[in-house]
């Protein structure tokens, strides 16, 4: 007998980052962030897996190709559900011993890999939660949050949809360190995200690494778990709440210019941002000013792609600037001088 489940779980990108850990094992931050996960349809990981007592070994496909599921993250993603599905068996002798068989995984990505586009956070939040469907494990989605949290750390947002915090926590066990849903994706049904993918190559410096060397060096980054980022954290959440556009808008594109901030103050320091990332950043500000009014707030992960939040009314209003520039439109009639436009490039 073999049993079978899949499960897709979709990318959230960060508007209040999750940069710094105090725990590196259990990947427990230094502070509290908050995300938008993106809608299924757009980027999103599927994952199978499939367990019985015929399999004799723990395998897992990325992407068809094998990759090995020796990493402690794995591994301790897999030795808690094994944990909580074993819990369930105890209780109830009738139910099959899925937690002493050897599990295979598989799982694709409809977006490229490692190119700062949280691919990970799809990728635990899928595997975790494809498992937990396996073993019918009754347990919350914030519950299970801390199991994919382990695996990476921004994962543990990606299992809840629409607006989500992951609340940092103080215990050293990580029992408190979950993510929570501030809001579901219809509470505001207008706001839309765009990635301007810069470059698909894999990134510089991993996020692990790069965390690490911000925490042991950057007197920067201290002042902003300190000062910055508690009532950062609380701001936004209010604005989600208050459905706060312009708030919202200048705390993401904020928020991300500090987290950079403390990359280069590292030691040496980390560049993920390149030229035309620093262009967009100043194109979304012209485009603000533009209009008199917050049309686009801009944010970036590990890597020099941008992701644009915007409200849908305004989409035009956006696109038509980012087709001038970024996309060759057959017939698109530009409206303006090529001088105004190059200052982004
Ligand atoms: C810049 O979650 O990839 O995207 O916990 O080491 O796996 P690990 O790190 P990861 O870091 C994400 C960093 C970020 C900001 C964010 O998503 O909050």
């Amino acid at each position: 007998t073999l049993f079978v489940a899949s499960t897709t779980a979709p990318v959230n990108i960060a508007t209040l980052k999750y940069w710094g850990k105090r725990d590196k094992t259990l990947n427990l931050p230094t502070n509290s962030s908050i995300s938008v996960t993106l809608s299924q349809e757009d980027l999103r990981t599927l994952t199978s897996v499939c367990t019985g007592p015929e399999i004799t070994e723990d395998k897992l496909w990325l992407n068809g190709s094998e990759e090995s599921l020796k990493s402690e993250r794995t591994q301790n993603c897999l030795a808690d559900l094994r944990k909580l599905r074993m819990k369930l068996e105890d209780e109830d002798s009738n139910l099959p011993k899925m937690s002493k068989w050897n599990v295979v995984i598989v799982s694709e990505n409809n977006f490229p890999t490692a190119a700062g586009l949280a691919s990970s956070a799809a990728g635990f939040a899928a595997l975790v939660m494809a498992i937990a469907k396996l073993y019918e494990l009754p347990d919350s989605l914030s519950e299970i949050s801390k199991i994919a949290r382990k695996g990476s750390g921004s994962a543990c947002r990606s299992l809840l949809g629409g607006y989500v915090a992951w609340e940092m926590g103080e215990k050293a066990d990580g029992s408190d360190s979950k993510a929570v849903q501030i809001a579901p994706m219809e509470h505001w049904p207008n706001m839309k995200a765009a990635i301007l993918v810069v470059s698909a190559s894999k990134k510089d410096t991993p996020s692990t690494s790069g965390m690490q060397l911000t925490v042991g060096t950057s007197d920067l980054f201290q002042h902003r778990i300190k000062d910055v980022v508690p009532h950062r954290f609380v701001e936004m959440k209010q604005a989600v709440l208050e459905k706060d556009w312009p708030t919202f808008a200048e705390l993401t594109m904020k928020d991300s210019n500090s987290f950079h901030a403390t990359c280069l103050d590292s030691f040496p320091p980390i560049f993920y941002m390149n030229d035309v990332s620093k262009g967009i950043i100043k194109l979304c500000h012209f485009i603000n000013a533009f209009y008199n009014e917050t049309i686009v707030a801009y944010t970036f992960d590990a890597g020099p792609n941008a992701v644009l939040y915007y409200l849908e009314e305004n989409e035009s209003k956006l696109f038509a600037f980012i087709y001038e520039l970024f996309a060759e439109v057959p017939g698109w009639d530009s409206k303006f001088s090529k001088d105004e436009l190059t200052q982004f490039l």
